[in-house]
C-alpha cells in the first residue's frame, strides 16, 4: 500500500542543492503528491516541532527554521516514511558520515542542527505535519504529481 510521508528541505539550502535533492527522491521512487515553499512563523515553527520544546536547541532551532523558505513536500511510495528517514541517514552528520555515508545527511548536513532536511517520524506524526502545513488539502484522495 502508498504511505506518505512528510519532507522538508531545510532554509539555506541552496537552489541548485535543492533541487539535486528533489531530482535524488524521485529517482528513489517517491511521488512528490505536494511541494510549496513557505517561511514559517515562529508560532508554527514551535508547533512543528512541539515534541522538543523542552530539549537544549529548541530556540535554536526554532530560529533556523524561520530563517529562510523551506520546501515542504508530501511523498507517497510504499514504506515513505522508513524509507524516506533512510534516505536521510542520522541527524548528525558526523553520526552519518559513518553509517550512512550515501545519505543526504553524510554529504550535505552543516551539523546536528542545520541538517538540510527533515521526515515525519511515524504515520500518526506525518498526518499531524501534513494538517498543520498544508491544511485541508491533506485528504487521502487528493494527489497531485509533480
Ligand atoms: P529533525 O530531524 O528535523 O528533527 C529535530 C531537529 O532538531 C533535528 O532534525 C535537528 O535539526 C535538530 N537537532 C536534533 N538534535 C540536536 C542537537 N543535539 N543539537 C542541535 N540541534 C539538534
Amino acid at each position: 500500500p502508498t504511505e506518505r510521508t512528510l519532507a522538508v528541505i531545510k532554509p539555506d539550502t541552496s537552489e541548485e542543492l535543492r533541487e539535486e535533492i528533489l531530482g535524488e527522491i524521485r529517482a528513489a521512487g517517491f511521488t512528490i503528491s505536494w511541494q510549496k515553499e513557505m517561511v514559517l512563523s515562529r508560532e508554527m515553527a514551535e508547533e512543528f516541532y512541539k515534541q522538543h520544546r523542552d530539549k537544549p536547541f529548541f530556540s535554536q532551532l526554532v530560529d533556523y527554521m524561520c530563517r529562510g523558505p523551506c520546501t515542504m513536500l508530501i511523498l507517497s511510495k510504499e514504506n515513505a516514511v522508513e524509507d524516506w528517514r533512510k534516505m536521510m541517514g542520522p541527524a548528525d552528520p558526523s553520526k552519518a558520515k559513518e553509517t550512512a555515508p550515501g545519505s543526504l545527511r553524510a554529504r550535505f548536513a552543516k551539523d546536528i542542527l542545520e541538517n538540510t532536511v527533515h521526515g515525519s517520524s511515524s504515520s500518526q506524526h506525518t498526518q499531524e505535519k501534513i494538517q498543520l502545513v498544508f491544511g485541508e488539502i491533506s485528504s487521502e484522495s487528493q494527489v497531485i504529481s509533480t
